[in-house]
């Protein structure tokens, strides 16, 4: 099944475009669009969600109203690949106290409300105090030949695998961009299942290195969020909620996303070497 059925409402023919740029003037931008977007989840009961800013990978093209959220990594000492999952706060929302897991990571405010559409704020992966030991896991059908030909589902990420990032390519648009895999995080056990995209790329790692014209914000963010040229995001499209996919269809050239994460559902395009600011409306947790 690709798409959820638990859905942004239907397009109204005008474009939700609530996609944000990093700086003052484009964060306040953000609010102003991000006001029109607010939809009556905000007054269901629940746990946390509301007005939530996230760093995300940039859409570019396509119907999805914003980018995908990052999650940010971290490596064990034996060279396995884990998402942060933050410390589980009490925090006061609405006059309910509620708990979030949240942290302040690179000039930015890192929550379990990034992930927290979609569905996905259903799932008990994304309760705060889920005990999950974080690591990126292969998933059982993956889209690349090199996953499958060394991993099963359920596999954990290694660095190791990831040797040759600044050659990779797969035949679909350009080579030496990064190294993909696709797999779930805090899904063991569970009944729902986290889709997560990772790429190795050098591309990550010479603005996380300060080595190219990116904002500062942006340098700060990258910096304390991806490791060895590592970067993740949940992999849910933000239109409706389908599960797109970096290089790993020729015809995603059609639609300028050969060399981008593309949405098959509706040509959603996504530039995971374009980080981002984004505000939206999170879901509240179902009690
Ligand atoms: S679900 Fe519509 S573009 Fe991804």
């Amino acid at each position: 099944m690709s798409a959820d059925e638990d859905k942004y409402p239907a397009e109204s023919g005008r474009r939700r475009f609530v996609k944000g740029v990093v700086g003052g003037a484009g964060l306040a931008a953000v609010g102003t669009t991000g006001a029109v977007g607010i939809n009556s989840a905000t007054q269901s009961p629940g746990s946390g969600g509301g007005s939530t800013t996230a760093m995300a990978i940039e859409n570019t093209a396509g119907p999805a109203p914003r980018g995908m959220p990052q999650i940010p990594v971290e490596i064990d000492d034996e060279g396995y690949l884990k998402g942060v999952w933050p410390e589980v706060k009490e925090v006061d929302q609405g006059g309910r106290t509620i708990e979030v897991a949240q942290t302040d990571m690179g000039g930015q405010t890192y929550s379990s409300e990034w992930f927290q559409y979609c569905g996905v704020e259903s799932y008990q992966g994304i309760v705060p105090s889920y005990e999950s030991d974080n690591y990126f896991r292969s998933d059982s059908g993956p889209a690349y030949d090199w996953q499958s030909e060394e991993l099963e589902g359920g596999d954990r990420l290694n660095v190791d695998m990831f040797e040759n990032y600044e050659e990779w390519g797969n035949g679909v648009g350009q080579a030496g961009l990064g190294k993909p895999a696709t797999g779930r995080w805090r899904s063991e056990d569970t009944e729902n299942t986290i889709p997560i995209q990772v790429i190795r790329s050098p591309i990550i790692e010479d603005i996380a290195n300060g080595n190219t014209d990116a904002e500062q914000s942006i340098v700060d963010w990258l910096s304390a969020s991806t490791q060895k040229g590592f970067i993740a995001w949940l992999n849910k499209c933000t239109h409706f909620c389908c599960v797109p996919g970096y290089k790993q269809t020729q015809s995603s050239a059609s639609f300028g996303g050969e060399d981008g994460v593309y949405c098959a559902c509706h040509q959603s395009v996504y530039d995971p070497f374009s980080i981002v600011q984004t505000l939206f409306v999170a879901r509240p947790r179902p009690d």
